[in-house]
């Protein structure tokens, strides 16, 4: 009988090793983890409120065109239709909000044109497409193709 309980003592000792562990690991945790974790699901959910609370940036193009019309008309028949205003001007709520406060940016063209229109094999096929090197070298993109209603030719 006493020499099964000297026996165990070797099932004890890492008992305790493991006990401790565990105690330990959940102090750190409770240590380490957000507050707001697990609120709502498995992120931090005060992340919801700090998001919401960053300036908005991007206006959106409905309210461009309320004082831009012939530039959304222009574009709004044109190959660019679905290429909204900020896509190429930048972020430009504070323009919209106050429009003396600050310029959208107004792109030379050729830099922005190539970002989305250079040859790459890994863009759908139907989308127009140019190897810039080879079309047209040497110009900018803007002194043929009219930025907001491009055309070929
Ligand atoms: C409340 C009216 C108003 C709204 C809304 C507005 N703009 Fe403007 N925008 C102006 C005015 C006025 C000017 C001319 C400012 C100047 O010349 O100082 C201007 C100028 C510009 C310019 C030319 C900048 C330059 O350097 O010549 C661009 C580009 C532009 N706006 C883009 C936008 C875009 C994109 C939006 C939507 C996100 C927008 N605007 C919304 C009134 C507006
Ligand atoms: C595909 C990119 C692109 C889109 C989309 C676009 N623009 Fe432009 N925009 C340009 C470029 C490039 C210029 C400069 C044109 C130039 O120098 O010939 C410009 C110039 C302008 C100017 C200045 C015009 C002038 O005569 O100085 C205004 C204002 C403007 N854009 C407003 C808008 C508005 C409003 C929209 C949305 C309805 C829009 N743009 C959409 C690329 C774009
Ligand atoms: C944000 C992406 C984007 C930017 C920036 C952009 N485009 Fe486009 N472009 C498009 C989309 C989308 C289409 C329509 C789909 C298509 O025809 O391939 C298009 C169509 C075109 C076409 C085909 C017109 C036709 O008749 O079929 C030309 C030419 C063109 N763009 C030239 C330009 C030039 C020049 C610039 C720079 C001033 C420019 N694009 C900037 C997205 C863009
Ligand atoms: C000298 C005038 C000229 C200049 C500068 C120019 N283009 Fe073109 N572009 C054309 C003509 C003409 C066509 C139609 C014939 C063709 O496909 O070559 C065309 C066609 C295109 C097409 C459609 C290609 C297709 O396969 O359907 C795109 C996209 C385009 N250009 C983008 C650009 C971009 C981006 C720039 C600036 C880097 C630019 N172009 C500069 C005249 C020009």
């Amino acid at each position: 009988m006493q020499g099964r309980w000297k026996d165990s003592i070797h099932l004890i000792r890492p008992a305790a090793v493991f006990l401790a562990g565990l105690l330990l690991f959940l102090v750190v945790r409770a240590y380490i983890v957000p507050p707001t974790f697990g609120q709502y699901g498995h992120y931090r959910g005060a992340v919801l409120d700090e998001v919401r609370a960053r300036p908005v940036k991007y206006a959106g193009q409905e309210t461009c065109a309320g004082c831009h019309v012939e530039e959304t008309e222009v574009k709004g028949k044109g190959k660019h239709a679905t290429v909204a205003c900020e896509a190429c001007h930048g972020p430009a709520a504070r323009h919209a909000d106050d429009p003396g406060s600050m310029r959208p940016m107004k792109p030379e063209g050729t830099a922005l044109c190539a970002g989305c229109h250079e040859m790459d094999t890994a863009k759908p096929k139907w989308f127009r497409q140019v190897n810039t090197k080879e079309h047209m070298p040497g110009m900018k993109c803007t002194e043929c193709h009219a930025a907001h209603s491009p055309a070929l030719h």
